[in-house]
């Protein structure tokens, strides 16, 4: 049995967001974990079950971008566990809370580590992925990313190449590999993002990844008041002015409508 939420904290967050002038958050696979898909670390996360995969993921892709299409279509024929929680999983209750708390006006941007699109199909609009969408493409040269039935995979002619004009680069998934850079334009957004924020929330995320780990940082060290949503402690939960120590799906919603009373009693 979970302990009651902390309505003091849920109401000092509730204050923090609607005095925000420009509210952030950063969200990882927690948020996702109730949407039944397996979060990283912990003790039943994806990399302590499997180990991490290889660090040097994206320099094998470029050695043989054709065998990694190969392995992809194959995949993609014969999906394993995590792959098809990927494939089953919907949008939850937390997804659907940071896509109202946008359309109310109360959360900016949202920066998610996530790769499995729920932010979007729960309606956020302003968003960057950080590690990339698992349902995207990405060319290698010019990083035009498309939503992957925009891109033409011909079996014959792997791996495809980028269609823009005057590109003809190398098309791969858009999620970001091991080894890889991040995109240039995402990188950019981050900064950008991190620079306006005055409240940053922190949700489902063990704060251990970088870059994505150092925009809450970043705005923090600019005075931003970070709130952190997660059942357990994090990285920087030490940084954290407000936490509220339950899973997002429960908390977000709490939090929704402690913003909604607040602002209906302005
Ligand atoms: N609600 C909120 N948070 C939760 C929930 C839940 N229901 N369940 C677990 N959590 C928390 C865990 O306590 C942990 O702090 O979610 C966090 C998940 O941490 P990780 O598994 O490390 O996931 P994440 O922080 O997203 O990892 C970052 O690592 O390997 C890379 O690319 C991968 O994007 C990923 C990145």
């Amino acid at each position: 049995m979970l302990p009651a939420p902390d309505t003091d904290a849920i109401d000092e967050a509730a204050a923090l967001l609607v005095g925000a002038q420009h509210a952030v958050a950063l969200t990882g696979a927690g948020i996702s974990k109730e949407s039944g898909i397996p979060t990283f670390r912990g003790k039943d996360g994806l990399w302590t079950v499997r180990g991490e995969p290889p660090l040097n993921q994206f320099q094998e892709f470029h050695r043989d971008p054709k065998a990694w299409w190969v392995r992809r279509l194959e995949q993609r024929a014969n999906p394993d566990e995590f792959a098809l929680s990927l494939s089953a999983s919907e949008p939850n209750d937390a997804h659907y809370a940071l896509a109202e708390l946008e359309s109310i006006g109360v959360l900016r941007h949202v920066i998610t580590q996530n790769v499995d699109n729920l932010h979007r199909r729960a309606g956020q609009q302003s968003i960057t992925e950080i590690h990339g969408n698992m349902r995207w493409m990405r060319c290698t040269d010019c990083h035009t990313r498309w939503p992957e039935d925009k891109v033409d995979v011909n079996l014959e002619d792997l791996p495809p190449r980028c269609p823009e004009p005057g590109c003809s680069g190398i098309v791969k998934g858009d999620g970001v590999m091991f080894g890889e850079p991040i995109p240039p334009d995402a990188l950019e957004r981050c900064y950008a993002e991190a620079a306006m924020a005055d409240v940053f929330l922190l949700v489902g995320t063990s704060a251990v990844v970088y870059p994505a780990a150092m925009f809450p940082q970043l705005a923090h060290q600019r005075g931003a008041s970070l709130i952190e949503i997660d059942p357990e402690p994090t990285a920087l939960s030490e940084l954290a002015r407000v936490a509220l120590r339950g899973p997002a799906g429960e908390m977000l919603p709490l939090l929704l409508r402690a913003v909604r009373e607040r602002i209906e009693r302005r």
